[in-house]
């Protein structure tokens, strides 16, 4: 081996353990940024007259029995704030979502999450584990 093989191995080889410790950090810093985002609780007032409550993580469908739903749309992930004719709307790829979380029209393919929650009847509040 020469000088110049012998220098572009040892580049090469230097690159290649950059890149595997910086492909590295950055999966450790993704997977430990996900294990401590906390549970949160969140607590919402029931508007007995809005059928559709939204709140950041989460859409509170007001009816005889509640559903909480996940606002966070199944196919990337954008947030829903969006209710028109009866349907819950993605502002992204468009994707609809009826009141019980299921896809009615594409990209999105899987139903929207449902909560856990506790109703409080006497004070209308709903306790959301999100
Ligand atoms: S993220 Fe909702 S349709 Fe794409």
């Amino acid at each position: 081996m020469n000088n110049t093989n012998s220098r572009r191995y040892f580049l090469k080889t230097a690159a290649t353990f950059v890149g595997a410790a910086f492909f590295g950090l950055w999966g450790a810093m993704i997977h430990t940024q996900r294990k401590s985002k906390k549970k949160e609780v969140v607590r919402v007032s029931l508007n007995g007259n809005r059928k559709v409550l939204f709140h950041e993580d989460c859409i509170i469908i007001n009816k005889d029995e509640p559903v909480v739903l996940s606002s966070h749309c199944t196919h990337l992930g954008c947030r829903i704030q969006t209710f028109e004719n009866g349907q819950l709307i993605c502002p992204c790829h468009g994707s609809a979502f009826d009141l019980e979380g299921n896809p009615l029209k594409g990209p999105a393919i899987t139903q929207l999450k449902k909560l856990d929650f506790t109703l409080n009847k006497q004070t209308q509040t709903i306790t959301i584990k999100i």
